[in-house]
This record gives C-alpha cells, structure tokens and sequence, in this order.
C-alpha cells in the first residue's frame, strides 16, 4: 500500500458511502484527514478511524454549499496539519426529477439541491483548497461525478429519464476538472474526475428503491463497494507529479476496476 504519512487528505461528505471509504483508505495508508459532512455522524465516522488506523482526524459538520463553511474548514483544516495535500470534492445528493410530471416549486427546490450541493459545493471545495495546493508546490483533486457522463464504451451518455437536474449538476463538474487541470499544470497540482456506476452506498439504494429496481442481495453483490474506488483513487495519486491531469475516468460494472491507458494531451486553442 502506498505510504501518505506526512500528507493530509481532506474529504467532503465522507460519513458514509463512497467519501467515507475514502477516508478510511486514506487514514490506512497513513495521511492525516480533515473530513466533513453534512451529518453529525462525521464525528462517530472521524472517532472511529482515528482509533484503528492512529492518524489523526480533524472532522466537522460543514455544508458544503455554504461557501463560508466550506472556505472556513479548508482553512481550519490547513492550519490545524499545517498544509494539504489530497482534495476528495465528494459531497452530493439525488433525488428523482421529472420533466413532465414535476410542479414549478418542485422543479425550483430540486435544481437549488442538486445544483448547489453536486456543482457549487465541488467549485466551492476546489477553490477553497486550490490556494494552498499551489502554495505547497504541487497537490491531488479528485472530483465526483458520475458514469452518466463517461458511460462504458457503446453507451449512451445519460443517466436516465428522471435525471435532468443531478446530471446536469456533474455535467458542469467536468467544466471545473478540465479547467482547473489546464490552469495548475504549472503549479504540480493534478485535477481528474471518477465516473462511477452503481457503487454499494445509502444514495445508490435510495435511488433503485425510487425506481422499483430490484434489490436482491445477489444485485446488490454486482454493485462496486466504496473501498474499491478507493483503492483505485490511491492508484491515481500514485502516479506522482507525472500522473494525468483533466480525464473523467470511467469505472463500470462488468469491467475491471483500473485506470485506464493515460490519454494523450491534446493542445488546447484557448490561453
Ligand atoms: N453510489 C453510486 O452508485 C454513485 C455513482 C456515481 C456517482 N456517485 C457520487 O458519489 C458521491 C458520494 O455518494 P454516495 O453514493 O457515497 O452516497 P451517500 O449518500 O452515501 O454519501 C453522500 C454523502 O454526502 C453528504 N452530503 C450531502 N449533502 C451535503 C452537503 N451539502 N454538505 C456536506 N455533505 C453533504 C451526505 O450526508 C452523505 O454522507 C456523490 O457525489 C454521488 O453523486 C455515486
């Protein structure tokens, strides 16, 4: 396993599901965690590994729409291990939203939701931490989005009828990671996205429940589990300061859980 001690990881929403086995991986492997979450349950969550991996846990309830929350524990968090090294911007929702069917007051709460805490808390997060990336000479974020904007090859893009708002909400995710790549690849700091499909996790389970999906134990034992993104997440950042920069990259069911072929940097047009 890689060795992170010395680094500091920070992970948003990670008292449960995918952020959580984030920072569980992360501690295991060594680094220092500032995590935060919505729930109080952060603090069971940061007790916890703190206790079996020994690092140390800086936790709180942070929302991550809040921008003064967010701005507020990245600095805490950077003062408290005296910088920052990892960003995890995980923190998101999903409910269904529907085109057809869905009132004016539905449409409006459903896109304040969504909107806010899937693409404003990600923007809020990386703008925060980016700073102090910089300053430290180099740094790793990986952004949440989703499989519905990097499908497994012959797939349409898209996560479905009643999807407009959370995929619209990933989509704008790509517009930070592909910009925030290009303008720190001067200063040694990494930016790619994980485009994952069904991953064992409350959100997964509240959404298959919304559609009538069968959740049979031998489903729910094809899904993904967080740790295995996690481990994956631990194999990007060990690429080093050479590692790729800007790529959505695409974790399917039914394929293997691994990086793949480092794309080729194309030019870009814009300054
Ligand atoms: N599980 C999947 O199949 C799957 C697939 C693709 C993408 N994702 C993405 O993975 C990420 C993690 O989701 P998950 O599946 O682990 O679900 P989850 O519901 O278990 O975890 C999401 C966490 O984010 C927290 N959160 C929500 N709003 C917040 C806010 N405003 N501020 C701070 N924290 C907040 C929640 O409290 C929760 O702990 C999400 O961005 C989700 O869209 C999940």
């Amino acid at each position: 396993m890689i060795d992170l001690i010395g680094k500091t990881a920070l992970v948003t929403g990670a008292a449960s599901g995918i952020g959580e086995g984030m920072a569980v991986r992360l501690a295991e492997s060594g680094a220092n965690l500032a995590i935060c979450d919505l729930q109080e349950s952060i603090h069971d969550v940061s007790r916890r590994i703190a206790a079996d991996t020994g690092v140390s846990v800086h936790a709180a309830v942070v929302d991550v729409r809040n921008s003064d929350g967010i701005y507020g524990f990245v600095e805490e968090s950077v003062s408290h291990f005296s910088g920052l090294d990892i960003v995890i911007a995980n923190a998101g929702v999903w409910r269904p939203t529907d085109p057809v069917e869905d009132p004016k007051e539905k449409a409006v709460e459903d896109w304040s939701l969504l909107v806010d805490t899937n693409l404003k808390g990600v923007f809020f997060t990386g703008r925060a931490a980016i700073p102090h990336l910089a300053a430290n000479g180099g740094g790793f974020i990986l952004n949440i989005a989703t499989d519905h904007i990097c499908p497994p090859p012959g797939s349409a893009t898209g996560g479905g009828t009643r999807m407009d708002v959370y995929d619209a909400s990933k989509w704008g995710i790509n517009g930070l990671t592909q910009s925030w790549a290009k303008r720190l690849s001067g200063e040694g700091v990494r930016v790619n996205a994980f485009c994952m499909d069904a991953t064992d996790s409350a959100m997964i389970r509240f959404a298959s429940s919304k559609f009538n999906r069968d959740m049979s134990e031998e489903v729910i034992n094809t899904w993904m589990k967080p740790q295995q993104i996690a481990d994956l997440m631990l194999e990007l950042y060990a690429e080093g300061q050479e590692g790729r920069s800007g790529e959505n990259i695409g974790i399917w069911l039914n394929h293997p859980i691994e990086l793949p072929p480092k794309r080729e940097v194309l030019p870009s047009r814009h300054p």
